[in-house]
């Protein structure tokens, strides 16, 4: 029997420190309490909603339903001694480190991203040149209207960039209770992205599994607020794909405007850059500010609630847009 808990706050269980309460809350530790949860509010006609690590989310008001916390445990190493099998409840970066412990080769570069295991295929976590999807084999999930459990494929996921099938078709139909992974037993490190090449050697160390990892967390902690400090969720933007004339038009005014191609889409634009670029690194409103070291991060100065944080995100993108033309979106999910 799992407990319910009424009017609970939810301000310690999301990144950005939002003071908003649910009507209902439980935490399920196993596939068949998540199933006793869902089967209640099918039946109580209640909503509900899967909160896990809170690292990217934003309450715009009180939830009037169940909150469904997920604590499972566990990661698993199969036969083939490359395939983990990790519980929704772990948290992403334990894993993380608990893979690079076997010597097993694929997640290094998503090291030190706050959230769980089970919200990683969702919007398809990536970093540092590395996307989620490139090592997942399969997602086991409970279908909400038939309290089956299935298996996805990861081919079947239609995972792009920070999307995937669960934040399309599939919201609100299913929620995720382990991830599959098949890993490599060597492969060649990718320090190609960012500045993971000269912090291995500021380090002084030699370029192997672990140290990629020291490297980038290294690099996230320099760049990145720390929830605790800081109230934030990471980064509050997706970067803008726009076609090459607009990035032309763009790069005319702004030579130094960084930028990567994506094959068949077009151009993608570090909102970050944008931000920066617009002399807004480190402007507040109010309440709530851009970080002073990552323009991509929104921060909660001073106990805003989620709709200020709205407010100001939406000055954000109206300067972007008058700016440059470009529309930036966010990457942070509203509850
Ligand atoms: N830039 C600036 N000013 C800034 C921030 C960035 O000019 O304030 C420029 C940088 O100089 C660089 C470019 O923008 O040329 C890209 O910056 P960076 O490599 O720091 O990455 P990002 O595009 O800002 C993305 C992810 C991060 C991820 C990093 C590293 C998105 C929305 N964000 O950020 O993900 O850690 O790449 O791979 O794609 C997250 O999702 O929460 C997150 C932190």
């Amino acid at each position: 029997m799992i407990n319910f808990t009424k009017d609970v706050s939810l301000l310690s269980y999301n990144t950005f420190s939002i003071e908003a309460r649910a009507k209902l809350f439980c935490q399920t530790q196993t596939d068949t309490e998540l199933i006793e949860a869902v089967k209640w509010c099918n039946e109580n006609n209640t909503k509900w909603f899967v909160l896990a690590g809170g690292s990217n989310i934003i309450f715009r008001q009180d939830f009037d339903g169940l909150i469904i916390h997920p604590t499972s445990k566990g990661i698993t190493l199969q036969p083939d001694n490359q395939t983990v099998i990790a519980e929704a409840g772990e948290d992403w970066d334990e894993f993380v480190e608990w893979t690079i412990q076997q010597n097993l080769y694929g997640l290094e570069n998503l090291s030190h991203i706050p959230g769980t295991v089970g919200a990683s295929p969702i919007q398809n976590i990536g970093a540092y040149g590395a996307e989620a999807a490139d090592n997942m084999l399969y997602v086991e999930y409970l279908n909400t209207d038939t309290l089956l459990v299935e298996r996805i494929e990861a081919k079947n996921c239609e995972f792009g960039y920070r999307e995937s099938i669960f934040k399309n078709k599939l919201k609100g139909k299913a929620i995720v209770l382990r991830v599959a992974f098949k890993l490599a037993r060597n492969c060649e490190l990718n320090t190609k992205y960012g500045a993971i090449t000269s912090e291995i050697e500021a380090m002084g160390a030699d370029v192997t599994l672990g140290n990629v990892r020291k490297a980038i967390i290294n690099i996230r902690q320099s760049k990145l607020p720390d929830p605790a400090v800081d109230p934030n969720a990471g980064s509050f933007f997706k970067n803008p794909v726009v076609s090459i004339e607009t990035a032309n038009k763009i790069r005319e005014k702004y030579p130094n405007m960084p930028s990567y191609e994506v094959p068949n889409s077009g151009v993608k634009i570090p909102a970050g850059w944008l931000i920066d670029n617009a002399g807004l690194k480190g402007f507040q409103h109010s309440k709530v500010a851009i970080h002073d070291k990552q323009a991509l991060v929104i921060v909660n100065k001073n106990n805003a609630n989620g709709a200020e944080i709205l407010e100001f995100a939406e000055i954000i993108m109206l300067k972007i847009e008058e700016m440059y033309g470009v529309k930036i979106v966010r990457e942070v999910n509203v509850l």
